[in-house]
């Protein structure tokens, strides 16, 4: 199964494939096909969205602008790998694995084999991470 991300404009990013997601600490909070995880720093139940992002008037156009695009070699062979992310403590989703992110429309998409995505939502290069956590 291949891994994907849809980045909802204004709202969550929605995981498919062959998902593990851990805590800071390594426990698991899911394993799973399916994901929707917050991008907009609101919710009330991290890192999965409870759809907050309604009530804070998250903006974002899910605009797929990745400045550091990996091309996959054999990608074909690759996709079942798992896709484990992990939740950094008051930081990023840190992704390991292969993934392809998308907007909604599936217009715009990059593939990685690592990638950092933004979940505080204050980065100026949604959905990927610019550290902009740490102010
Ligand atoms: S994106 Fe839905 S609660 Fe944050």
């Amino acid at each position: 199964m291949t891994n994907k991300i849809i980045v909802r404009p204004d709202g969550p990013l929605v995981l498919t494939g062959n998902i593990i997601i851990r805590d800071a600490s390594g426990k698991i909070l899911l394993e799973d096909n399916e994901a929707w995880l917050c991008r907009c720093g609101q919710t009330a139940r991290p890192p999965f969205c409870d759809g907050a992002h309604k009530k804070t008037c998250f903006e974002d156009a899910a605009d797929i602008n990745d400045q550091r695009k990996q091309k996959l070699e054999n990608s074909d062979a690759k996709t079942d790998t798992r896709l484990e992310i992990t939740v950094r403590e008051n930081a990023m989703l840190l992704c390991n694995g292969p993934v392809t992110i998308s907007n909604k429309q599936q217009t715009q998409s990059t593939t990685r084999n690592k990638v950092a995505l933004c979940r505080c939502g204050k980065s100026d290069n949604k959905p990927f991470c610019d550290a902009s956590h740490k102010q």
